[in-house]
């Protein structure tokens, strides 16, 4: 439609930057947090909107489906024995709440917690939906480094130090400890020990964000976080995005009904999509358990041979840690290389990678690192994508010097 009218002159200040128009996904798409389609349980999936909507459909005509307001009920005591199974949460169906996705559950907790102007403490390679959000709230994000273990705890410990001595208390420390974005980390049980100490020294509640954490290659994960404290203070997010499918957008926060009791006003929109809650407790309840490891497995035949053509292509240029789980590999290469600017040129030959600046509190840190996500594109797209990559990496920045492009071009 053409209009005349100008909105412009009746927009809220500080409103974020006009949308794009969508121009499609890239050939060999490496970004985002998409899942396997092959591995998608489609069958189960149908079956069980089928079994669901014979018995219950009528629900469908009250709001929150004779639930209430936390979500469908059978989907809540599916996530309460699986975590007691794999997280080791020990939580009723009333301190559940279902969201329209984690990022909605980051709003909600977001929103019960900061104000402008506040400090909370975040991995200083994070999740680029929550960094986005602090800095739309203007909160300020105090990133603490990683390493082969996750979050350092004692430089969280110097940091809540430093913020004590300037009259700061932190608002939370929001972590990805089971299988970090982007570094595939998994914070072993003692640190998650000393972090809760220090949550109670500083008086510093943790915020949990644990998508991934049922993707781990051998199945074994410390308890959650959420578990091992003793006196509240936790709040722990989650989502079917990772283990089952993103486009269904189901996730769930588990809180002391105290803190969820404040959570749950802000969510004003009636409920979460009910077909989509429906069909995944059906399908939870029967097929979760034996779904989970077919899709790890699948994932860890894509991460080799991405680890794989990375070594092919890149040779030492590329350096990365073999992952315990998820769906992503984070890469350094060479410093020569300008992440933002290699992104630039691999979208124009048809190659999306999330450059690692829009992951990080630190550019300098991240300014040659990127996140490829492997669990979407196919073996061969996986192949052929990076093979693109490493071409338009040594055309625009002279690295990797040799590929195996390269030596079969002089071999031919
Ligand atoms: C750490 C983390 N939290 C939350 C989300 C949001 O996921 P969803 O809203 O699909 O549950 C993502 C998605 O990639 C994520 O990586």
């Amino acid at each position: 439609m053409t209009t005349s009218f100008d909105f412009t002159s009746v927009l809220r200040p500080g409103l974020p930057p006009a949308a794009p128009k969508w121009t499609g996904l890239a050939k060999f798409n490496f970004t985002g947090g998409n899942n396997d389609a092959e591995q998608l349980p489609l069958d189960a999936l149908m079956a069980s909107a089928a079994s669901v909507l014979a018995r219950e459909g009528r629900t469908l005509a009250t709001y929150g489906l004779e639930s209430g307001p936390l979500g469908y009920l059978p989907l809540r005591r599916f996530l309460v024995e699986k975590l007691k199974r794999t997280a080791g949460i020990a939580c009723t169906a009333e301190e559940i709440l279902i969201t329209s996705g984690s990022l909605q559950a980051l709003d909600l907790v977001n929103g019960a917690l900061l104000a402008p102007g506040d400090t909370v403490l975040i991995e200083q390679e994070s999740y680029q939906g929550s960094l986005n959000r602090l800095i739309r709230l203007g909160v300020n994000a105090v990133g603490i480094p990683l390493d082969h273990d996750g979050m350092r705890v004692d430089a969280a410990a110097a940091a809540l130090a430093d913020l004590k001595r300037r009259g700061i208390r932190a608002k939370y420390i929001y972590t990805i400890p089971t299988v970090q974005n982007p570094t595939a980390t998994i914070l072993p049980e003692q640190r998650r020990v000393e972090l809760l100490k220090l949550s109670q020294e500083y008086e510093v509640p943790i915020f949990e964000d644990d998508c991934y954490s049922d993707l781990i290659w051998d199945g074994r994960r410390p308890p959650a976080i959420y578990a091992m404290s003793t006196r509240g203070g936790v709040i722990h997010i989650g989502s079917f995005s990772k283990s089952i499918a993103p486009a269904l957008r189901v996730g769930y926060i588990v809180a002391p009904w105290d803190i969820l009791s404040r959570i749950l006003p802000l969510k004003t929109d009636a409920g979460s999509g009910a077909l989509e809650q429906m069909v995944l407790g059906e399908f939870c309840a029967r097929h979760f358990a034996e779904h989970v490891p077919k899709l790890t497995r699948g994932l860890r035949a894509k991460v080799e041979t991405l680890m794989e053509s990375l070594a092919e292509q890149f040779g030492t240029a590329a350096e990365f840690e073999d992952p315990k789980g998820g769906i992503f590999l984070w890469v350094k290469l060479p410093d020569a290389v300008d992440i933002r600017k290699l992104a630039q040129a691999a979208l124009a030959a048809g190659v999306a990678i999330n450059p690692g600046p829009e992951w990080s509190t630190d550019s300098a840190y991240s300014r040659s690192r990127m996140r490829l996500c492997f669990a979407s594109p196919s073996h061969e797209a996986i192949r052929q994508g990076v093979a693109v990559l490493a071409d338009v990496c040594r055309r625009e920045f002279g690295v990797p010097v040799r590929s195996a492009n390269v030596e079969q071009r002089a071999r031919a």
